[in-house]
Order: structure tokens, then C-alpha cells, then sequence
């Protein structure tokens, strides 16, 4: 981390991709790589073949832990999209016209373009090129495409360009890319920092026999989202997954569950280091009483008859047991009908703090709705992305923690 730059740490710890691409500003990659470095970021790097005809990869390489990504297939055969998934930040710079062409048309060929195609972060663009490229519409209609899906386009300067002309095109410099970089994630909220977190993802599995199960539809979407905002704003996160199609978050302590008892189990072995239990699993209810230990043949039979026994209510068990109001307790009902009567009813009989109602009609989908209920009362929340309900939800847990802290 540097103090000479008079930036923060705001980088620090921050897993940044770079991604260089073949410009005569290539060269200026290795300092931009330096500064972040610097800045406290843990930097990987990936370059296209023509940005190795402006620098080497060793200019990179001798000050980096992982190896260069030059190529986009791996040993597997399969394309390297790994980097984009696991960057929080990815700044492709320079970016050449063509780069930003493939990037606004989704043509990955490269493993820049094909690791931008994979970001699950955010994105920064510094174009390089000769000034009647910049101007030009097509570029100017990529830029703007870019600009609308939300990628950060840090405009090139005015100055000498490789040909000695003068214009539009020359790639800002690296301090000014660290600075926006380090402001754009000034802005951003580390108000759980210090605290220790536990949620509670997707569905159960409750096994019949060695290949049947009893399961339900949860994409662990919403889990996921909870545990990486929750990261993302400085808390310690412990995730407690069933089994669901997602890669663990990166920074996020992820304990693999199947079964409502496993998960159960996993939950009441942190719950009480924790300042927070949001429970957004969709925990199956049921389970057979018994499981078969040999596969249950179809025979002749006209019809199976299963018998289910009640899993355990793990957010109640933990409503009863708290001694005290830590930690806070986060519970979700999700209704076909009467939905503040029957989510009031959880709040009550579950004993939590917080109860996240959600009508049966707004699942499935990118998007969710909600009424918060707390003992003060009903607060609305409408219709908002799994990742900004991930952040109202924290918004109130942490205004939770910090009446109890006043309490203290
Ligand atoms: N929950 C739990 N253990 C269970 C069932 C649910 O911890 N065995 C939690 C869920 O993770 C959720 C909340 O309790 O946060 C409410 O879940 P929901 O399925 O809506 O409530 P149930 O108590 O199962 O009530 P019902 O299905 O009858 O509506």
C-alpha cells in the first residue's frame, strides 16, 4: 500500500485483472501494473498476442506469483474464463479500437476479451489509439455501448501519438487510472467491516434412497448475493450452502451442506460467534422417515407410498436458544396469500429481528419483492434486484446491531 501517492488503500486487498492488449501504450501496463501493486491490489494478469509485440510478458511475470495469461485455452482445452470470474475489478488497458469492438460485440476470441465476457466485477476500459480511430463512429458507437451496460470508460488524453501527430488517443496515464480506480472505490460502503456474519443458502436435499431426493427450486441466488455484498462492505462471511449450481464467492468462507439436518449442524457450530444469522435457505420442511440403503425398485407396485417426518426448524431453534438479542436474527417467508399476516406470525413464533416477506409471485428471476417486518412495524420495499434487496437487508441489519451496540 503507498502513502506516497496520497491515495488510500482503497485498492487493498482488491483481486484487480489486468489486461493488456497490443498498443504502443503496452509498455505503460508494467507501471500501471506496479502502481496497484503498490495501492495494496492483488494484480493477475492477461495479455493478447499483439500486446506482446509492444512489451514482454517477463516485464510483467517477474513481479507476479501467478503466470501470464497469453493464451485462452487452457491445458483442459477449455477457454480461460477463470480471471473474469475471479476479478472484482478488471481494467483492460490499453484497450485498442479492436478490442473495444470485440468487447461491444461479444466476440471472444482472445483471452482478454474472453476473460472480460466472464467478469463478474467491475470494468474499466482505457483506450489507446490514433485519434481518426477514436473519432470514428464505429468506435464512438462501442464506447457508448460499453458506457451502457455500466463499464467505466476512462477517456484517452490529447497529446503525441505514436505517429507524431497530435489529437485524441493516447491512454491516460497509470496514475490517473489508479486514482479512478481508488476513488470509484472510496465511494463504496465498508460499514459491516468488523463485524462476522452467517447466511444460510439455497435448497435441502433430503435423501430416499442412494439416488433419489426430496428437493426443492431455490437457485441460492439470493444467499449469494447476501454473502458477497456483505463482503463486499467489510464483514467476515460465513456461507452455509446447500447444493446449488454456483461457485463459492471468492472471499467467503463457504461450508458445503445437503441435508436440513447437515445444514442445521454447520449453522449451530458458528451461530453464536456471529453478529448476524440471515437465513435465505430454503430449507425443506420434510424428509423421509427412513432412507433406503438400496436403490428403490419400480417392481410391480401400484403406487409408493413415502413417509416424511419434520425436519428440525433451524431459525426457531436459534430464535429459542439466544440468550440475549445477539445475534441478530434474520428470517425469510415466502407466501402465496396473506403475506404481512403470515410473515408477522414467522416473526413472532420464530422469535427474530428481522422477517424479509416475499409474495410467491416474485420468484424466480434476477429480481425480488419484499415487506421488511421488524417489531417496529411494516416497511415496503417494492420490486429491486437480488442485489440491491442483498444490501437493504444489510442496511437494516446493521442499524439492528447498532441499536444493540448503543444498548451495550
Ligand atoms: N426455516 C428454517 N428451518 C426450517 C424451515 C424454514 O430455518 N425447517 C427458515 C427459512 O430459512 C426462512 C424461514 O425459516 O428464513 C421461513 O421459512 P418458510 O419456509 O417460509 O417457513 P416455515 O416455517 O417452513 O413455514 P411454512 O412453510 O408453513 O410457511
Amino acid at each position: 500500500m503507498t502513502r506516497d501517492s496520497g491515495l488510500t488503500s482503497a485498492l487493498c486487498g482488491r483481486r484487480v485483472a489486468l489486461l493488456v492488449t497490443g498498443s504502443i501504450a503496452a509498455y505503460k501496463a508494467v507501471v500501471l501494473m506496479r502502481l496497484l501493486m503498490k495501492e495494496g491490489a492483488r494484480v493477475r494478469v492477461a495479455m493478447t498476442k499483439e500486446a506482446s509485440r509492444f512489451v514482454g510478458e517477463a516485464a510483467f511475470s517477474a513481479f507476479l506469483n501467478e503466470p501470464v495469461l497469453t493464451d485462452m485455452w487452457s491445458r483442459a482445452g477449455e477457454p480461460h474464463i477463470e480471471l473474469g470470474e475471479w476479478a472484482e475489478v478488471m481494467v483492460v488497458a490499453p484497450a485498442t479500437a479492436t478490442t473495444i469492438a470485440k468487447m461491444a460485440s461479444g466476440v471472444g476470441d482472445n483471452v482478454v476479451v474472453a476473460s472480460f465476457l466472464a467478469a463478474s466485477g467491475v470494468v474499466f476500459v482505457a483506450p489507446a489509439m490514433h485519434h481518426r480511430m477514436w473519432l470514428h463512429p464505429a468506435t464512438q458507437r462501442n464506447v457508448r455501448r460499453l458506457k451502457s451496460w455500466g463499464i467505466h470508460v476512462i477517456e484517452p488524453v490529447e497529446g503525441e501519438l505514436a505517429n507524431g501527430q497530435r489529437g485524441i488517443g493516447r491512454m491516460a496515464e497509470p496514475e490517473a487510472i489508479v486514482a479512478r480506480l481508488v476513488s470509484h472505490f472510496r465511494g463504496q460502503k465498508r460499514d459491516l467491516a468488523g463485524y462476522r456474519v452467517l447466511v444460510s443458502a439455497g435448497p435441502t436435499e433430503e435423501p430416499i434412497d442412494p439416488v433419489r431426493v426430496l428437493t426443492n427450486r431455490s437457485s441460492g441466488k439470493m444467499g449469494w448475493m447476501l454473502a458477497e455484498r456483505a463482503r463486499e462492505r467489510g464483514a467476515e462471511v460465513i456461507l452455509v450452502a446447500g447444493p446449488v449450481a454456483l461457485r463459492p464467492p471468492e472471499g467467503v468462507r463457504c461450508i458445503e451442506v445437503r441435508s436440513a439436518l447437515e445444514m442445521e449442524n454447520a449453522i449451530r457450530a458458528h451461530w453464536q460467534s456471529v453478529d448476524a444469522v440471515v437465513m435465505a435457505a430454503a430449507v425443506s420442511d420434510w424428509r423421509p422417515s427412513q432412507v433406503h440403503s438400496s436403490k428403490i425398485k419400480r417392481g410391480d407396485r401400484e403406487c409408493l407410498v413415502l413417509e416424511l417426518v419434520p425436519n428440525p426448524d433451524i431459525l426457531a431453534g436459534l430464535g429459542k436458544e439466544r440468550q440475549g438479542a445477539r445475534p441478530v436474527l434474520v428470517g425469510f417467508a415466502l407466501e402465496s396469500e396473506n403475506l404481512v399476516e403470515h410473515a408477522l406470525d414467522k416473526l413472532e413464533r420464530k422469535k427474530v429481528d428481522l422477517i424479509v416477506a416475499n409474495p410467491t409471485s416474485a420468484l424466480g428471476g434476477d429480481e425480488n419483492e419484499a415487506i421488511f417486518l421488524t417489531r417496529e412495524g411494516a416497511k415496503e420495499i417494492g420490486r429491486l434486484s437480488k442485489g440491491e434487496l442483498a444490501d437493504r437487508i444489510w442496511d437494516e441489519v446493521r442499524r439492528l446491531l447498532k441499536s444493540l451496540r448503543n444498548r451495550d
